[in-house]
């Protein structure tokens, strides 16, 4: 009984502890008074940036996460990066300018400016905190857990730390080991960000080429879709870091699919292969690994225990559109390259039609829809 009754007490001093403690001049109950700056951050960046869409800058956000964060070697020490630490935005001239990094300054532009508008704000959490509302625009993204604190004394950091399309697994699976010791299985669960992605750079004659038929959704069609048997390239072939795509015929705005050759590879490798097949169709089970893992990469450079959570200010995300994953038209199971012998694969729908979906180049499904470009010194 009093066992029971110890248990019934640490709950509610669990309760406690978790509950809402400030509340901001707009009336919202949050963790700490600090999360406070961050919700006429989120208006501004939504209203001014993203257009609470999940497009084109809210994507090039999404990636900025991922490219201020790994720049971080647990091998080379500090003098190699600060991880989530700003230095994009601190150093605008500096790291925008590494060939992975191309394409990078389209978002540092983007939030550069926000600083200055900003300025309780560090360079790092506004890195941060941008992509996790960038990614509340994408329906079926998990609401990404956010901590504030990252402070704004940091280095640009070296050249060959982000890795490339055509890099090998070994070589990206290291390189994820020595960032923050991500497991293979983290790895995998970081790219379903690819799921709303399209590339500018990899092959310069095309303009956002998607990496699956939804780019506007976070559901796991990328997974299943860089399973399939490639066929041609939606551009020029011979691109470095990519390779064929099973549907690279595109029509207008729609330049057809694009694959990266890391994406294949990661799917195909005895390493990655069963954590790739297993997130085919399995929408909650990917976005929470994504959350999980993204938690992880927020925070590389930082003690966990020297930051606020201040989740309670991230937007909550649209909700899925809860259609299964489908085989686009054109494809089916014989397409297939499974190489996870573990797991058997799904059964899935295959959708009609003789001829490749187009895929859309906007969110509401049209084909045109500029992206909000601010100049700067990225
Ligand atoms: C093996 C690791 C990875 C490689 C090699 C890789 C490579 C790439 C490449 C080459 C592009 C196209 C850039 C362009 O041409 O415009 C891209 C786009 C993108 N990547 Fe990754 N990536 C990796 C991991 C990640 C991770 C971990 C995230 C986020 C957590 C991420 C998020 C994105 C997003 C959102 C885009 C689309 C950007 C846009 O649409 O403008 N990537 N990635």
């Amino acid at each position: 009984m009093a066992f029971a009754a110890l248990i019934a007490v640490t709950a509610l001093v669990g309760i406690t502890r978790a509950a809402p403690t400030a509340v901001c001049p707009d009336g919202t109950r949050v963790n700490n008074a600090v999360c406070c700056a961050f919700i006429p951050l989120a208006q501004d960046l939504q209203s001014t940036v993203f257009m609470n869409d999940c497009g084109e800058d809210a994507h090039e956000a999404i990636r900025l996460t991922f490219h201020d964060a790994v720049a971080i070697s647990r091998s080379q020490g500090p003098k190699a990066g600060g991880g989530a630490d700003g230095s994009m935005l601190l150093f605008p001239t500096v790291e925008p300018n590494f060939s992975a990094n191309n394409g990078i300054d389209d978002s540092v532009n983007n939030l550069i400016p926000f600083m200055a508008k900003h300025p309780t704000i560090s360079a790092g959490d506004l890195v941060q905190f941008a992509g996790a509302v960038a990614l509340s625009n994408c329906p079926g993204a998990p609401r990404l857990e956010f901590l504030a604190g990252r402070p704004n004394h940091t280095i640009a950091a070296i050249d060959g730390l982000i890795p490339e399309p055509q890099d090998s697994v070994t070589k990206i699976l290291e390189r994820f080991e020595d960032a923050g010791g991500f497991t293979p299985f983290e790895v995998v669960s970081l790219l379903a960000s690819h799921t709303v992605a399209r590339a500018d750079k990899v092959d310069e004659t095309i303009d956002a080429a998607p990496f699956d038929s939804t780019p506007f959704t976070f559901d796991t069609q990328v997974f299943l879709e860089v399973l399939l048997k490639g066929v041609d390239f939606p551009g020029t072939d011979n691109n470095t870091g990519e390779v064929a795509s099973p549907l690279p015929k595109g029509s207008g705005n729609d330049t057809g699919e694009m694959r990266l050759q890391s994406d294949f590879a990661l799917a195909r490798d005895e390493r990655t292969a069963c954590f790739w097949q297993g997130f085919v169709n399995q929408q909650e089970f990917m976005s929470s690994s994504f959350k999980a893992a993204m938690s992880k990469l927020a925070i590389l450079g930082h003690n966990r225990a020297s930051l606020i959570d201040c989740s309670d200010v991230v937007p909550i995300p649209k909700p899925a559109v809860n259609k299964p994953a489908s085989f686009p038209a054109t494809t089916g199971p014989k397409d297939l390259e499974l190489t996870c012998k573990l797991e058997r694969f799904p059964t899935l729908t295959v959708d009609h039609g003789a001829t490749q979906t187009l895929i859309p180049h906007c969110s509401n499904g049209g084909q045109d829809c500029p992206a909000i470009q601010f100049d700067g010194p990225a």
